[in-house]
């Protein structure tokens, strides 16, 4: 319900035509500022919405992505700034623990022992939007270097169906529907 209203309204600012809601949004009008207002909460929601009626691929990666990338990336890829906004309000200032110029990885021994003083998560990118993974034309690129690099706090732990699936939700989400 709030959803359909915040999704509605995407669309009226994007296009300044009215009434809004002739048309459902293209992914492209759900930006950062949409995701901002409508809270943390409703960030499940929106991308369950943005892969429905996907191919199986694109819903498990959207899955995979959930439990492994959206802590980052934000819950509908748009980055850092959305990936804040599903924290606390007092947890938010993610730097407050995990130190920049810490290590990227650390072992759950010590993540344990530090609790203040944890890995440093970088400045995650968004992963749609405007020149979003502009660096990655071809799956196969995409793919190696996910596997290679990714989650940053603890590469390579997916398997390679895994990192496909990945790969096809990131395409997915990255061009209209
Ligand atoms: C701990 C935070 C963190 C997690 C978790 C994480 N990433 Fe990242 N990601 C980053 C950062 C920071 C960068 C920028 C490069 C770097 O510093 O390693 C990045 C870069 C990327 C890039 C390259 C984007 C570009 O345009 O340069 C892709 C693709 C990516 N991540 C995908 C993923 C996927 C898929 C997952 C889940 C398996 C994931 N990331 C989990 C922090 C994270
Ligand atoms: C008050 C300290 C604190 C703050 C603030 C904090 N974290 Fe963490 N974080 C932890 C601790 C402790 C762990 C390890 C134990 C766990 O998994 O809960 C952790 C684990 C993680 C992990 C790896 C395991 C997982 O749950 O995915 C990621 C990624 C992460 N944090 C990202 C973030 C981001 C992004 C922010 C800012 C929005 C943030 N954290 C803010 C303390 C913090």
């Amino acid at each position: 319900m709030a959803i359909a209203l915040w999704w509605t309204q995407a669309a009226g600012q994007a296009t300044d035509r009215s009434p809004a809601s002739e048309r459902p949004p293209a992914l492209d009008d759900l930006g950062l500022r949409t995701v901002t207002e409508m809270g943390s909460r409703e960030g499940d929601a929106l991308r369950d919405w943005m892969v429905a009626g996907a191919p199986e691929a694109v819903l498990r990666g959207a899955y995979t992505y959930d439990q492994n990338c959206s802590v980052c990336h934000g819950d509908t890829g748009l980055g850092y700034e959305e990936a804040r906004l599903a924290f606390p309000a007092d947890h938010r200032s993610c730097t407050r623990c995990h130190r920049p110029g810490n290590a990227r990885e650390m072992s759950f021994e010590t993540m344990m022992e530090r609790q203040h003083d944890l890995f440093d998560v970088g400045d995650p990118p968004a992963l749609r939007g405007p020149g979003a993974l502009s660096a990655f034309a071809a799956d196969e690129v995409l793919f190696a270097y996910t596997k290679a690099t990714m989650p940053r706090y603890q590469p390579g732990r997916l398997d390679d169906e895994g990192y496909a699936d990945l790969v096809a939700f990131m395409r997915w989400i990255g061009s209209p529907h």
